[in-house]
C-alpha cells in the first residue's frame, strides 16, 4: 500500500479518509448525558469511549435503533475492518445499558461479526467498561504504590463505611459503588480517587462524608 506519491505505508491498518470521519463530538456521543463534558474540540474517538453515566440506563435496550443505530453506523464506517470498532461500539453498548453483560458482549460479537470469547477478552481487559451494573456514581479509590503509601486503604475504607457498602456493591439507593483502581496517574496528589468522569484528589478519609453529600446534593 502506498499513497499516492508512492511512499508506502507503514500501517496497512489506516483507514485514509474513508468513512464518517468529520463528526462532531455530539455526532458520536448524543447530547443526553449527565455530568461534565470535555470540551468540543477532542478528538471524537476518544469520545465514543468515554464513560459517561446516564441517569437512566436500559439494560434491556436493543443494541441498537433509533438515534444510536445512527451513532454505531457512523462509527462502524470509520474502520474498515469491523475488528477495530470494537471499543467504540462496546462504549456506546455500557452507554446505553451500562454495563457490558456476558449476554451484550455476544450481542456484540454478532453486530461486529467476532467471537464472543475474543469480545469478551478485550471487555474484560478494560477497567474502563463495567462488567457488572454500578451505581450512579462510580467511586474509584486509587489504591496504588502512591497513594497506598499516604493513606489510601483508609480513604477506600471511608467510602465503604459511609455508603454503606461492600466493596463493588452498590448502595441501596442505587447511587454509590465503590471499587479500588489501579494508579490513575495523579501521584503527586494522594489519594486520588475517581468519581464517574471527575478526578478528586488529595482525600483523605475526613474528606468523605462532605464529597457524598455533595454528589447527593448538587451531582458530579
Ligand atoms: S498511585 Fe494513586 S494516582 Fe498514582
Amino acid at each position: 500500500m502506498s499513497d499516492s506519491s508512492g511512499i508506502p505505508f507503514n500501517n496497512p491498518g489506516w483507514a485514509g479518509n474513508t468513512g464518517e470521519f468529520q463528526l462532531t463530538e455530539a455526532q458520536v456521543r448524543g447530547d443526553d448525558y449527565v455530568g461534565e463534558r470535555p470540551k468540543e474540540g477532542t478528538h471524537p474517538a476518544t469520545a465514543a469511549t468515554y464513560p459517561y453515566m446516564l441517569a437512566d440506563k436500559d439494560p434491556s435496550a436493543p443494541l441498537f435503533e433509533g438515534p444510536y443505530r445512527e451513532r454505531w453506523d457512523k462509527i462502524r464506517s470509520r474502520y474498515p475492518d469491523a475488528r477495530s470498532a470494537l471499543l467504540p461500539t462496546l462504549g456506546l453498548a455500557q452507554e446505553l445499558r451500562g454495563y457490558l453483560s456476558p449476554e451484550t458482549m455476544e450481542e456484540v460479537a454478532r453486530l461486529l461479526d467476532l467471537s464472543p470469547a475474543y469480545v469478551r477478552g478485550v471487555a474484560t481487559f478494560y477497567t474502563m467498561y463495567n462488567k457488572r451494573p454500578v451505581g450512579r456514581f462510580l467511586i474509584q479509590v486509587c489504591t496504588n504504590i502512591s497513594c497506598n503509601l499516604c493513606g489510601a486503604d483508609e480513604v477506600l475504607q471511608a467510602f465503604l463505611n459511609n455508603t454503606g457498602t461492600e466493596l463493588g456493591e452498590t448502595s441501596e439507593d442505587g447511587l454509590f459503588t465503590v471499587v479500588e483502581a489501579e494508579c490513575l496517574a495523579a501521584c503527586g496528589f494522594p489519594t486520588c480517587v475517581q468519581i464517574n468522569s471527575r478526578y478528586y484528589e488529595n482525600v483523605t478519609p475526613k474528606d468523605v462524608p462532605a464529597i457524598l453529600e455533595r454528589l447527593k446534593t448538587q451531582g458530579e
